[in-house]
Formats: C-alpha cells, sequence, structure tokens
C-alpha cells in the first residue's frame, strides 16, 4: 500500500517499488526531489529553514539546506561558485519547481500561467500546506478512475500553493495507484481574490528531471498511419507535441517518454506521463542551459484562456505518469495494469470481448439487411460473435454528404427498422452492434435545419465543413440533452448490445454561440462528450462502447474512461498495422486496441498479404474481421476460422496476461514523414507476445515483411518466462529452455515470400 511520509519540509510517496519526493525551500518554493526507484526514505532534513529576505534576483540558501539539496538534486546551478562566497545565492529560476508559476522569479516554462485583471503576469506560488486525504477525489466531469484496486486504501496528497496578488489558491493532488507504479496528477486552481483574472496555461503535471542526456520517445503520425513510434535525444530549449484540432489527435499522441540513450525494450530507466485527455494538448520538455529538464502535460494553452472569477475554480484533467528502470517493456507493463486494472470501465475490465465482423470494409455505404444478414451467416462460419451495422444505416445516409444527426433507420434501406435486421443476426448466431457519430450533424439533415444555431461557429464567419460536416457545439448542455434523448431511444429500439462512437473531423471556427466563456470552448465541448458518454454508458451497462475517431484519431486515456476497446487505425493492411499496434502498445493493453483482419489487396495500400499473416498480426488484439467473407475464397476462410479459434482458446492470455514487444529489442524511432515502414533490425522483422500472468503458458508471434535472398533467417528473443522451468512448444512438440530464449530465441527460417508469420504456443512442463 502507498506509503506517505509528510514533513514540514516537504513529503516522500512511496508505492508498487517507485518513490515521489518534494521539498519546500525556505522561500516557500516546492520543488521537485526525486521521481524513481523506491527509497528507504528520503532525506528532508534541512529543506526547510528560514532564509534571506529577498527572492529577486538571487536567492541567498542557507549552507545546510544548500548541502540537503544537493544531496537530493545535486548542486545547484551557480551554487559551486557562489560556495567560495561568504553567502551562496541561487536564482529561484533554476530551482527544479514542482508547479512553476511565472514573472515573480521564475522565468522558465510555467505550469501555470495567470493574467490579473490588470493585464499584468506575474505570479508568484508559496506552499502554504500539505495534507493526506482519503480516496481519490477526480477532477470534476473529467476522466477518472473508478473502483481502482485496494480503493480503501487510496488516499492522496493534496498540496496548496498560493500567489497572494493574484488570490490564486492552486490545489495540487497526488494519488498513487495502490500496488501499480502509476502516480496520477491534477491540479485545481480556486480563485480566493477579489478580481477575476484568466489563467492561459494550466499543467495537469509538472516536474523537472535533472540531466538532459535523456532521448524523448513520442508517438506521431496522421491518418492511417497513427502512433509511429519516434525518438531522438533532447535538445536544448523546448521540445512539445501538441495537437490543437479539437481532438487528442491522429498526429500527436497525449502521451511522452523520456529515457536513457541505452533504454530498450528489456533494460533502462524510463520515465512517461500521458494525459487522461481527449481535448487539445500539450506534452513538452524545456531543456534549460543547465542541462535541467522540465517536462509537462497539460491541456494545450494555444488560444485557451479560462476568466476565473472571485470563488470560481477550474480543474485540470488527470495525468498518469510512471517510472520503469526495465525499459520500455516493464513502462507498457506499469500502463497496461493501470488501464485494466483501474482505468476501464470496471464491468469490462475482465471481460471477454466478442470476435466483431463489421460492415464497413464490407459494403460502405450501401448496406442492406439481406447483405447484413448474409455477412453474419458467413460469419458465424469464421467464428464471429457480433455484427457491427457502420455507417450509412440511417435517415437518407447513402454517402458521406448527408444525414448525419437524423439517427432514425432508412425507411429505404430498413423499412421495418433495425429490430428485425438484429433479431435476424441473432438468429444466424451473432449480437448485433451499430455505429454512430454523435458530435457531429451534416447541413443537409433535419436535425441541422431545426438547429442550425446548435453548431460551433463564430458569428459572422462561413463554418468550415470537413467531410461534408459540422461539428456540433457539445459545449451546450442543451445540445447534450437532446443527443442524450436521442441516444437513449435509439439504443432501447432493438436488441443492440454494442455502439462504435465515431468522431471524423477537426474541429474550425471553435466558437460556442449559445454559452459564455470563448477561451474555453473547446475543454467545454470535451466537458460535454464525457458527460454524454458518462450518462449513456451508465444508462445501458450491458452496451459495449468502442471507441473510434476516423480510426484511432482519440485513442487516449481519457477515452479508456469510458470506452473499453477503441478502433485503433482505418489502416487495416497487416504489415502497416504491426507498427500501428506495436506503437499503441507503449500505454495501451492489447484488448483495447481493435484489429480487424481484411480484404487483399488492402483497401488502403493495395498490399497482398497472406491470410494467415493478416491474421496474426490482428488475433490477440481486440481481435475482428471487416470484409466481405461472400468475395473470400474457401482456403482463406478455413484459415479465418483457424485463427478465430486461436483467439478464443486463448482469449484470457490476451487479456490478462503480461504483453511483450520482443521485436526490435530497441526501440528505435521510425520515420515518420513518409508512411512506409522504416526496414527495422532484421529486415522488416516485428516480434511480440502474451505471457500469461502464472507463466504458465506463453504465445508468440513474429513477422517478416521481405524475404531475403540468401538468407538464413534470424531470431527472436524471448523474456518474461519461468526461468525455473521447461517449456514445450506445442505446435512443434519441442521442449525450449527459457534462458536460451532469452539469449538466443527462436530461430525464424528464412522465409518464402514477402509478408510471412508464425506463432509458436508454449506451455510449462510440470
Ligand atoms: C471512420 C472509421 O474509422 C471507420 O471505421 C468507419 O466507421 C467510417 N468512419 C465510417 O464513416
Amino acid at each position: 500500500m502507498p506509503r506517505f511520509e509528510l514533513g514540514e519540509n516537504g513529503a516522500h510517496i512511496s508505492w508498487a517499488g517507485t518513490s515521489y519526493v518534494l521539498g519546500v525551500l525556505g522561500q516557500g518554493h516546492l520543488v521537485h526531489g526525486y521521481f524513481g526507484p523506491e527509497l528507504a526514505r528520503a532525506d528532508l532534513t534541512h529543506l526547510v529553514r528560514p532564509v534571506g529576505v529577498s527572492y529577486l534576483p538571487s536567492l541567498p540558501i542557507d549552507r545546510e539546506e544548500l548541502a540537503a539539496f544537493a544531496r537530493l538534486w545535486g548542486p545547484l546551478p551557480g551554487s559551486v561558485a557562489g560556495a567560495a562566497m561568504p553567502r551562496p545565492v541561487y536564482s529561484p529560476d533554476l530551482l527544479p519547481l514542482e508547479f512553476p508559476g511565472f514573472g515573480a522569479g521564475p522565468l522558465r516554462i510555467p505550469a501555470c500561467l495567470i493574467r490579473a485583471e490588470d493585464g499584468t503576469f506575474a505570479t508568484r506560488f508559496v506552499f502554504r500546506e500539505q495534507r493526506l486525504v482519503d480516496g481519490a477525489p477526480g477532477p470534476e466531469g473529467l476522466p477518472w478512475v473508478r473502483e481502482i484496486p485496494g480503493a480503501v486504501a487510496a488516499r492522496t496528497l493534496q498540496v496548496d500553493l498560493v500567489d497572494e496578488c493574484t488570490g490564486a489558491l492552486v490545489t495540487l493532488s497526488y494519488v498513487p495507484v495502490p500496488g501499480i507504479p502509476v502516480l496520477l496528477r491534477w491540479a485545481r486552481i480556486t480563485n480566493t481574490g477579489t478580481k477575476a483574472f484568466q489563467v492561459e496555461q494550466m499543467c495537469s503535471a509538472s516536474f523537472d528531471l535533472p540531466g538532459a542526456e535523456l532521448d524523448l520517445v513520442t508517438l506521431n503520425g496522421s491518418w492511417a498511419r497513427e502512433r509511429t513510434i519516434h525518438r531522438r535525444p533532447l535538445a536544448p530549449g523546448l521540445q512539445q507535441v501538441e495537437s490543437r484540432d479539437g481532438s487528442s489527435s491522429r498526429e500527436h499522441s497525449p502521451w511522452i517518454a523520456l529515457c536513457e540513450p541505452r533504454a530498450g525494450e528489456r533494460d533502462g530507466n524510463v520515465w512517461s506521463l500521458s494525459l487522461m485527455y481527449s481535448g487539445n494538448h500539450v506534452h513538452r520538455v524545456e531543456v534549460d542551459p543547465h542541462g535541467s529538464a522540465r517536462v509537462q502535460a497539460g491541456i494545450n494553452p494555444f488560444a485557451f484562456a479560462a476568466t476565473i472569477a472571485p470563488g470560481d475554480t477550474f480543474d485540470t484533467p488527470a495525468a498518469a505518469l510512471t517510472f520503469s528502470a526495465d525499459g520500455f517493456g516493464g513502462l507498457s507493463a506499469n500502463y497496461h495494469r493501470f488501464v485494466r486494472e483501474a482505468l476501464l470501465p470496471p464491468r469490462w475490465r475482465d471481460r471477454d470481448r466478442p470476435v466483431v465482423i463489421n460492415s464497413w470494409e464490407a459494403y460502405y455505404f450501401d448496406v442492406t439487411p439481406a447483405k447484413l444478414v448474409d455477412l453474419a451467416r458467413l460469419g458465424a462460419e469464421v467464428g464471429a460473435e457480433l455484427l457491427v451495422l457502420d455507417d450509412g444505416w440511417f435517415k437518407g445516409r447513402h454517402d458521406d454528404t448527408t444525414s448525419l444527426g437524423d439517427w432514425t433507420p432508412d425507411p429505404g434501406k430498413f423499412p421495418e427498422g433495425l429490430g428485425p435486421v438484429a433479431d435476424a443476426v441473432g438468429g444466424a448466431g451473432l449480437a448485433f452492434g451499430i455505429w454512430i457519430e454523435p458530435e457531429m450533424v451534416s447541413p443537409d439533415s433535419d436535425l441541422y435545419r431545426a438547429h442550425p444555431d446548435w453548431v460551433l461557429s463564430v458569428p459572422g464567419r462561413p463554418s468550415t465543413q470537413a467531410r461534408n460536416q459540422l461539428v456540433l457545439d457539445m459545449a451546450n448542455p442543451e445540445v447534450v440533452e437532446y443527443l442524450f434523448g436521442v441516444f437513449s431511444d435509439l439504443l432501447s429500439s432493438a436488441n443492440i448490445t454494442y455502439v462504435k462512437w465515431d468522431m471524423n473531423r477537426k474541429m474550425s471556427e471553435v466558437g460556442s454561440p449559445s454559452t459564455g466563456d470563448q477561451g474555453t470552448v473547446a475543454h467545454r465541448y470535451m466537458l460535454g462528450v464525457y458527460s454524454l458518454l458518462g450518462r449513456l454508458t451508465e444508462r445501458f451497462p450491458e452496451v459495449l462502447f468502442e471507441g473510434c475517431a476516423g480510426g484511432g484519431g482519440r485513442f487516449d486515456l481519457g477515452m479508456l474512461a469510458y470506452t473499453p476497446q477503441y478502433w485503433t487505425s482505418d489502416q487495416t493492411d497487416a504489415v502497416e498495422r504491426q507498427r500501428i499496434q506495436r506503437g499503441t502498445t507503449l500505454f495501451a493493453p492489447p484488448e483495447t486496441i481493435g484489429a480487424h483482419v481484411s480484404a487483399v489487396p488492402n483497401h488502403q495500400v493495395g498490399r497482398v498479404t497472406p491470410a494467415l499473416t493478416r491474421g496474426l498480426t490482428a488475433v490477440g488484439f481486440n481481435f475482428g474481421f471487416e470484409l466481405d467473407l461472400a468475395g473470400e475464397n474457401a482456403e482463406d476462410r478455413k484459415v479465418y476460422a483457424g485463427i478465430s479459434a486461436l483467439y478464443k482458446r486463448h482469449r484470457a492470455l490476451f487479456r490478462r496476461g503480461r504483453f511483450y514487444r520482443y521485436l526490435p529489442e530497441d526501440v528505435a524511432g521510425e520515420s515518420v514523414a513518409a508512411g512506409v515502414p522504416r526496414p527495422v533490425a532484421g529486415g522488416g522483422r516485428c516480434a511480440w507476445g502474451f505471457v500469461a500472468p502464472d507463466k504458465g503458458s506463453a504465445l508468440v508471434f513474429a513477422f517478416q515483411a521481405v524475404a531475403g535472398a540468401n538468407s538464413d533467417g534470424g531470431f527472436v528473443r524471448v523474456w518474461g518466462l519461468d526461468e525455473s522451468a521447461v517449456y514445450r512448444d506445442v505446435e512443434r512438440d519441442m521442449p525450449f529452455d527459457p534462458v536460451f530464449l532469452r539469449e538466443r530465441g527462436f530461430w525464424i527460417p528464412p522465409s518464402a515470400g514477402d509478408y510471412q508469420a508464425r506463432y509458436w504456443i508454449l506451455e510449462r512442463e510440470e
């Protein structure tokens, strides 16, 4: 259980092998002390001492305090020279401030930027008090953990900082998740003054890491190539990934990691933080001239400003921080446990996910009851358990130019509504699910004609359309209420057990015609989305909600708090998918990562890959199909059925086991510009595996993009097994020593042909 040591001069939180230390300097500065492997005790003894009076331009500092600080952090820059002087001094800007303001001492990138009513920027946050509270109170209306493990033991460290001039009171919350090395942080700002002020930046979390000899890893991409791993050394100055399009975006995921240059899948120190938020975000690092790296995550301050009247508060979304001394493998294991055990809606945490067959790449908009029933019948033969009626089912929807907002079945296609189709699909043995895009409206729709004022817009400006659609003003509670009624009716109208919630465009003209504070519209939009999602998932607890945003555009820890699975990408080509899924597993566990077998030639890249490779790429993740099975030959259908059977046999292992990325081992960055997979070490090989919690069984998958001439194959090293045991390769009936597998690995024979895949099922011998 988490341990909190609170002193006058700081705090030490230790849990799950990790420590996080805060200190308070005599001037009242709250400083970051440490974030890393668990410490027996943190030396906070001398951190608080009244020193000097003035703090500008440099601070006098007590020698003992300096020495204590140095033990935690290393000597303060400038203080070495100062040591020879009668009173050493330091500049507050050089301090590793835990939640820096700006303009009244600290000048590096702030965690909070306030514009006072008179237009000036000067904030100095001073420590006021810290306390432990029972439980884990979260930010208002934002994604948060529910029923966390050891919830009775969950406690929160709250630290209050004040800026006396503006009356801004910031309360920082720290929640170590019991038993899991993840720390949740968020902040609330309260105006305790007499005048309104504007918050122009407000991070969820900020901390400084000493030494900038680190690599920065980010997940970047675009439509159909989401979450490609990008790795580069930190450089002086500011580096950041951000989104400005109203979503957490396909371009820059709300996630970063910093690691030692030697860190790979198995070794090395890695720190990461990820916002639990699906709107505009920034994740950034500023490296100062003394080599200190300030790491932050929060709502993107770009085009954001929140006016806080006296007595009002503003909550940031939460950020999930984690540290691993075992490289990126350990890092992902931390996030996976957090998502599985604390973040996903409790009802879906340890529950089998159905094998879906989705109509999109089978028929696109041209869906009819007869086709769907046919697809369900053929789907049943290959092991599908749920049919998803994707886009194209609602009133007048024959292409993407009309009808979003009119969520009743198209009378031409479904004259008797969805009930009979759902029943017929049920007759074929499959459950029935449906696609919706609640946040959008087509100009050519009854909804828009009735409520043209319900879209995001800026007075006097024409609204920009994208995919022929406009964005509903989710910041307007009236709109949210209306949608709750519409979708409650829809979900009650037929036996619908699954919903795919899509969101297909970026925002523009971000104004809310009927509500106040235009500087927070994009944020309040997200609050509206979370409110609708929260209410619908509560009203229909047995309906499985899958998130989607034009592929994987809002695949983040915020959405995972409501939707226990997510459509990863509109890219369904196996080779491209291997890269996308690998990147996504950095923070998301496999059972949340939607992965479907689709037809060849692939609809996005035209590549032809073998059925087995397509199947093995998808199996183990949130597995399903997305193709017109009537067009598939009998041999491939047999392969698909075999893959489904493999999935069902090992579904619990995929969902509960520990996931390992085995190849490439170095977490190398890949080209993000070209969208072409950079040949990874060993000629385009990639491998991953699942090891059961008790290590009694494991499945390993390996893929090779291109065949090599006169090649002798290669090896995939496999770790995470029980090294005191021997395993049997079930398919080939061969014994394997796990130490041999860790050091040498499975031999991948030279492949005859491109895009080959193979797998090994290992059982521990008794
Ligand atoms: C984008 C999604 O990612 C696709 O899977 C599909 O649902 C289309 N939208 C439908 O318009």
